[in-house]
């Protein structure tokens, strides 16, 4: 018989983690499943089919898993963009708000190339605080950014208007 589910489907919310009243929408369950995963890649994929792309940027962590997948599917390279502190070599740092805390996110200073075409991917976008810091990192490298896909989106909580008022294109897969 077919299979129907939709990404969605396969997400699953557990209350109260990582504080008290949050909802937190847990992906491990459609990256555990074949068909999930696969489902999932080619969807964040779909809008930017012709599209010219250089490189993919995932923002920690979750972001690192799917971001991999899409670049592998693409067959361009990975670049990471890393919580402070965990990158060996120069940075460059953004610091942001999210939706239970304060962070700071860090690229190496010579990951993109200046004119590079670059796919934001994530998870969820929430307050949209963690790839706002995304984007400024890649274009203070003098990358442009083409897109950013995420899976879930929490409307709820703006991030896509944040990232619409800066000019993004914003592709996610629910909400
Ligand atoms: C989550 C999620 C996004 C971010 C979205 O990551 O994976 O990266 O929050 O929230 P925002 O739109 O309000 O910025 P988290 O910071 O929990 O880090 P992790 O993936 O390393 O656990
Ligand atoms: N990141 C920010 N808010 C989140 C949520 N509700 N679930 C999972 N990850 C998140």
């Amino acid at each position: 018989m077919a299979n129907h589910k939709t990404v969605k489907d396969y997400i699953r919310t557990i209350a109260d983690f990582p504080h008290e009243g949050i909802m937190f929408r847990d992906v491990t369950t459609l990256f555990a499943d074949p068909r999930g995963l696969r489902i999932a890649v080619d969807q964040l994929l779909h809008p930017y089919a012709g599209t010219p792309i250089d490189c993919v940027v995932g923002l920690e962590a979750r972001g690192f898993i799917l971001g991999g997948a899409v670049a592998h599917q693409l067959s361009v390279g990975f670049v990471p963009i890393r919580k402070k502190g965990k990158l060996p070599g120069p940075v460059i740092s953004e610091a942001y708000t999210l939706e239970y805390g304060e962070a700071v996110v860090e690229v190496h200073d010579d990951a993109i190339e200046p004119g590079a075409k670059v796919l934001v991917v994530d998870d969820l976008l929430a307050t949209g605080g963690t790839a706002e810091a995304g984007i400024k990192l890649v274009e203070r490298l003098g990358g442009e950014v083409v897109g950013c896909a995420f899976v879930i989106d929490l409307p709820d909580l703006g991030g896509r208007q944040k990232l619409e008022a800066m000019g993004m294109d914003v592709h996610a897969l629910c909400s």
